[in-house]
């Protein structure tokens, strides 16, 4: 793995943990912004460096199932289920939490999300801070995106050294993140799978692992507030514009500075236009999406174009996204 970094560092990022500071750490959805699960305080400084509402719950992240109990104070068979099909990897659950969790992690629900992460730097990372004792105080470190509330998830630790620099105690290096967008979340704490936000991994590869349907959010769900509203924005406005009408949208903007992101390769005679040809297979276009937005983003254009992908279950999670993106 390109830029990893080395046992040294990821030692001393976890003793940084303990002792109540933030790190910001590969996953391989997106990076982390980390800190002790159990200190308040240190979450508090998650908050504090993102500009996050406090009532944002955030997702514990975990080196081993043998810690869930500490976390969860019900782990139903469906979790056991999908921990075994999808763990480590790109999913959250979100459980009933176990007494003792701090209300800052939970945003004060009666739930906790939980994911143990597939990236092998975040892994050694959780492993490091749990210690040689295992399911101590230690256990479990909260983290959401590494970005400023609001904007786009960072997928290399460039990005969020560009983003948080100063905020953060130390910034783990890992690479690109492999799945680029965030986990998937389903919410088991109320008796049946419910899917909070669509990632990489899809309903049906759920529904296929339970043997039963995954519902979408009716008013009785947890809240998954980050899931709900406008996010995952560039400054530049961004409009997502169906394929077919993506040439007569060029044509109608002509003269002026914008931006373009579509599965192909740009026509020959455009002027003005930055074109940039994204991926036609899901895995690679979300893969590279973030920093493709970012790229565009930083171009100072007055509008950025977004070819819309098929709307078809694959790609759920990065047409999600690209609404969201596309909302303000
Ligand atoms: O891939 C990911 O999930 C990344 C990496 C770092 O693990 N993390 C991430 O965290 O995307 P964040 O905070 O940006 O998004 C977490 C989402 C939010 O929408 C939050 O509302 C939801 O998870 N969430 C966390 N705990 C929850 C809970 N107890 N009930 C409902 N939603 C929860
Ligand atoms: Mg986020």
């Amino acid at each position: 793995m390109p830029n990893s970094s080395t046992s040294a560092e990821i030692a001393h990022a976890a003793a940084i943990l303990r002792a109540g500071g933030l790190v910001a750490f590969p996953t391989e959805t997106v990076y982390g912004l980390g800190a002790d699960a159990s200190n308040p305080a240190a979450v508090a400084k998650i908050f504090a460096a993102k500009g996050r509402p406090q009532d944002h719950p955030l997702i514990v992240h975990v080196a081993g199932l043998e810690l869930l109990p500490l976390w969860a104070r019900e782990i139903p068979a469906a979790a056991h289920l999908l921990a075994a099909a999808f763990w480590p990897g790109p999913l959250t659950l979100v459980l009933k939490r176990a007494a003792g969790v701090p209300d800052c992690v939970t945003g004060g629900q009666d739930t906790v999300g939980l994911r143990i992460p597939a990236h092998p730097v975040a892994l050694e990372l959780l492993k490091a801070f749990a210690g040689a004792a295992g399911a101590g105080r230690y256990s479990g470190v909260a983290a959401p995106s590494a970005n400023r509330f609001g904007r786009i998830s960072p997928t290399s630790a460039g990005h969020v050294r560009a983003e948080l620099g100063d905020a953060v105690d130390a910034v783990l290096d890992g690479g690109d993140c492999d799945v680029g967008i965030e986990s998937t979340i389903i919410d088991l704490s109320r008796g049946r799978a419910v899917l909070l936000r669509p990632g990489q991994i899809t309903p049906a590869q759920i529904a296929a692992v339970l043997g039963t349907e995954v519902d979408s959010p009716d008013s009785g769900a947890p809240r998954a507030p980050g899931a709900l509203e406008s996010h995952y924005a560039p400054r530049t406005p961004l409009q997502l514009v169906p394929a077919a009408e993506l040439a007569a949208r060029l044509t109608a903007l002509r003269g002026r500075k914008i931006a373009v992101l579509a599965r192909a390769e740009a026509p020959s005679g455009l002027k003005d236009v930055y074109w940039q040809a994204a991926p036609r297979a899901v895995a690679e276009y979300a893969h590279e999406l973030y920093a493709s937005l970012r790229r565009l983003d930083d171009l100072g254009c007055e509008l950025i174009l977004v070819e819309a992908p098929p709307a078809v279950p694959d790609w759920q999670g990065v047409n999600d996204r690209l609404r969201r993106a596309s909302s303000n």
